[in-house]
């Protein structure tokens, strides 16, 4: 690999050098939040995973560490796949997806393995927790991965990615008094995803939430991207092992998000800022992926509403009146708005160049097709091709809309919903021109600390 050039984001999250995809083992542990993400340092496509590692006080401002974990093992020796961490006895614990190569001519296998620091920075493994011979076998065991782990009663419990032999994603859970001795609780949801495979699952008993991402799901309303994350609202009956799901809907309107996790103890939620199957304008500068900024989650009624965390110096608010011109490249913009009618939203714009958000029919459209460097994706319906997508815009009288801006990415929230996509503009690009009809609106720029 050859890093030409680092021109890094500025409070997102990436490897610094290589490729990264999902946030893995969120936890406040010693008074830092630890981050660690599916990393492969040799090259700027996926590889050899590694688990990545990065702390932080202040959930915007972050430290590198060494790497957690490397597929250096017997049971790990193709890859530290996905995983989560939780801290007991005072040590913080990892419970991740070991990968291993065809044995004997058969194809992978993927097993949950624990390690343990006492640090947060040194781990040692102990291999082997949740083997094939714990997995029933109706499911494929070269499909079997991302384990999350909570505690609740005296018991570890861990929700696993899974596949039925000729079906599709399943989520089970498993249950331990040490977190070295497991059983099979059961299939949570008991039935086939839509999608060819599950990955990621994620629950948050406290808040009443569950979240998983599907591969290759097949075309819906509201879900544009072949692999889509999604909330489930409901909670798991300890009892029966059955997840009892009331609504579900999209985590993400935008082109790239994947693998959301919660931070263990905290309602607080950051995913993959990328997609499967795109092209990467950055492997150029020798890095590949980056995180999302933190968001806050809450379960309102039937829906999951989430809200960015990042940490900003203040700014002076502006009234617009009909029309805005400013210079913004970094940031976080808020814009507040009383009985909108007409919005439209240009940014990072130099000469040919710009991205675009406008309301239409009462959604937010976003789109990307003049941003700068071309992204080349698998979907094939108009919205992907002509670099659109759209979220759904509240209905009441007052809006209020966040837009996180950073050198290559961009992430929309209003009214708990979220539109996250990548964007490779020219360096300089900073104009910025918004143009409102509305009776009361106001635009502030601040910051990032
Ligand atoms: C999700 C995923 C996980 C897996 C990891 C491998 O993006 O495919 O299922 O553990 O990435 O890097």
């Amino acid at each position: 690999m050859t890093i030409l050039k680092t021109k890094q984001p500025a409070f997102h999250i990436t490897g610094e050098k290589g490729w990264i995809n999902d946030p893995n083992g969120l936890i406040f542990f010693k008074g830092k939040y630890h981050v660690f993400y599916q990393h492969n340092p040799y090259d700027v496509q996926w590889g050899p995973m590694h688990w990545g590692h990065v702390v932080s006080e202040d959930l915007t401002h972050w430290e590198y560490l060494p790497y957690a974990l490397t597929p250096c093992d017997e049971f790990d020796s193709f890859g530290c796949f996905s995983g989560s961490a939780i801290e007991y006895d005072g040590k913080l614990w990892l419970l991740y997806t070991g990968v291993v190569e065809n044995q004997g001519g058969e194809t992978f296998r993927q097993l949950q393995c624990l390690a343990e620091s006492e640090d947060g920075i040194t781990f040692k493994k102990h291999g082997v927790v949740i083997g094939e011979d714990k997995l029933p076998a109706e499911y494929e065991p070269w499909n079997f991965r991302d384990p999350k782990v909570w505690r609740y009663n005296d018991y570890f419990w861990c929700v696993v990615a899974a596949k039925k032999r000729d079906g599709r994603g399943r989520i089970l859970l498993f249950k331990s008094k040490d977190l070295f001795d497991w059983e099979f609780v059961s299939d949570l949801l008991n039935k086939d995803s839509d999608g060819t495979m599950i990955e990621c699952p994620d629950l948050n008993q406290e808040l009443g939430y569950m979240l998983s991402c599907e591969q290759f799901q097949p075309k819906e309303e509201g879900h544009f991207n072949v692999h889509t994350s999604r909330w489930h609202i409901g909670k798991l009956d300890y009892e029966s092992g059955e997840f009892k799901e009331k609504t579900r809907g999209t985590m993400d309107y935008g082109f790239d998000f994947y693998a959301p996790q919660t931070i263990a103890g905290a309602n607080v939620v950051i995913g993959w800022l990328n997609m499967w199957d795109r092209t990467i304008p950055s492997a150029k500068y020798g890095f590949t992926g980056m995180l999302t900024v933190p968001r806050k989650v809450e379960v309102k009624g039937d829906r999951l509403y989430q809200t960015p965390i990042v940490k900003t110096k203040s700014g002076v608010e502006k009234i617009v009146d009909r029309l805005l011109e400013d210079n913004v490249k970094k940031g976080v913009i808020t814009i507040k708005a009383k009985g909108l009618t007409d919005f439209s939203l240009k940014f990072r714009e130099k000469g040919e160049n710009y991205t675009e958000l406008c309301l239409e029919n009462n959604k937010w459209v976003f789109n990307r097709s003049r941003s700068g460097e071309e992204i080349k994706g698998v979907e094939t319906d108009s919205d992907s091709l002509n670099g659109i997508r759209r979220m759904p815009c509240s209905k009441s009288e007052e809006k209020t809309l966040t837009i996180v801006m950073d050198e290559f990415s961009v992430e929309i929230f209003e009214d708990g919903n979220v539109l996250s996509s990548t964007i490779y503009p020219p360096e300089d690009a900073t104009k910025l021109t918004l143009s409102v009809k509305a009776d009361h609106c106001v635009y502030l720029v601040e910051e990032v600390e």
